[in-house]
């Protein structure tokens, strides 16, 4: 795979070279209409994310967080501005290009765990292995694998109701990485845990991100969750208003 005209290709790298930048927003806006008044989302949102980032979308209660991981999950369309996904411009794929995208290449965690009740937390994890048409023993190998990773090993067989909230965000956290997504996005996803089990799930998805070189973009309002992420970027009204990178002696390998 060419790296010439790569975003990232400057960028020093232990992993296998990418072709683009895991997710770009170009003078984003996206406004909702309700009933006649507009509300603004987002207001001209640029921002580059960069392979092995691991990044906390931070602001204020409305100021556009959800709304840019829907657009960078290509569950939504900007009203005007360029979205681009792994080099790709969004608004030029139709929805069966966007759903086999996300299938393929994204991993989603959401603030609800949205775990299938009669499901074990193996076959929880299984499921969007299958959509992708992985035979029934490396299902199951991986899944136990990444399971095993976010110390669930143990648990692989219960269902979400015989699980805590911090092991079933585990579970979660392991179904939408098992399919090896380029990028994560994750929407408030320690918000219904406690502070222990916040940090617990934090340390484990920097781990995954530094060991599989995965991309992880989350938003949160939970300060001890920002100080796990290597680079926060701070929205406020529909705009980026700041974008820091955490001291390098804290960041993952790239
Ligand atoms: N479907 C919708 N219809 C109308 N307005 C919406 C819709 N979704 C979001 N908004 C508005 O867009 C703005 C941004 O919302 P968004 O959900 O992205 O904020 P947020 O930063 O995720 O907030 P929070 O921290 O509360 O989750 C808010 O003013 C919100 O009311
Ligand atoms: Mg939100």
């Amino acid at each position: 795979m060419s790296t010439e005209t790569a975003p990232d290709a400057a960028r020093p790298s232990t992993k296998k070279p990418v072709a683009a930048a895991p997710a770009i927003a170009t003078d984003v806006h996206k406004s909702f209409q309700l009933g006649t008044i507009e509300v603004p989302a987002l207001r001209g949102v640029s921002l580059t994310v960069h392979t092995g980032d691991f990044l906390a979308l931070v602001g204020p209660s409305g100021s556009g967080k959800t709304t840019l991981l829907n657009l960078f999950g290509a569950l939504d369309r900007p009203t005007s501005g360029k979205v681009e996904v792994l080099g790709r411009d969004l608004s030029t794929l139709s929805k069966g290009e966007r759903a086999r995208l996300r299938l393929e290449t994204l991993g989603f965690v959401f603030q609800a765990y949205n775990l299938v009740p009669v499901l074990t937390a193996a076959e929880n994890v299984e499921l969007i292995l299958e959509l992708q048409g992985l035979g029934a023993s490396e299902r199951r190998k991986r899944a136990l694998e990444v399971l095993g990773e976010l110390g669930l090993a143990e648990l692989a067989e219960r269902r979400p109701t015989e699980l805590s909230g911090g092991q079933q965000q585990r579970v979660a956290v392991a179904r939408a990485v098992a399919s090896r997504p380029r990028l994560v996005l994750a929407d408030e996803p320690t918000a219904n845990l406690d502070g222990k089990n916040a940090e617990q799930l934090m340390a484990l998805m920097r781990k995954l991100s530094t060991d599989h070189g995965t991309t992880f973009v989350f938003s949160t309002h939970d300060a001890r969750v920002i100080a796990h992420a290597s680079r926060v970027v701070t929205l406020e009204d529909g705009r980026v208003v700041s974008d820091s990178a955490l001291d390098s002696a804290t960041r993952p390998e790239r």
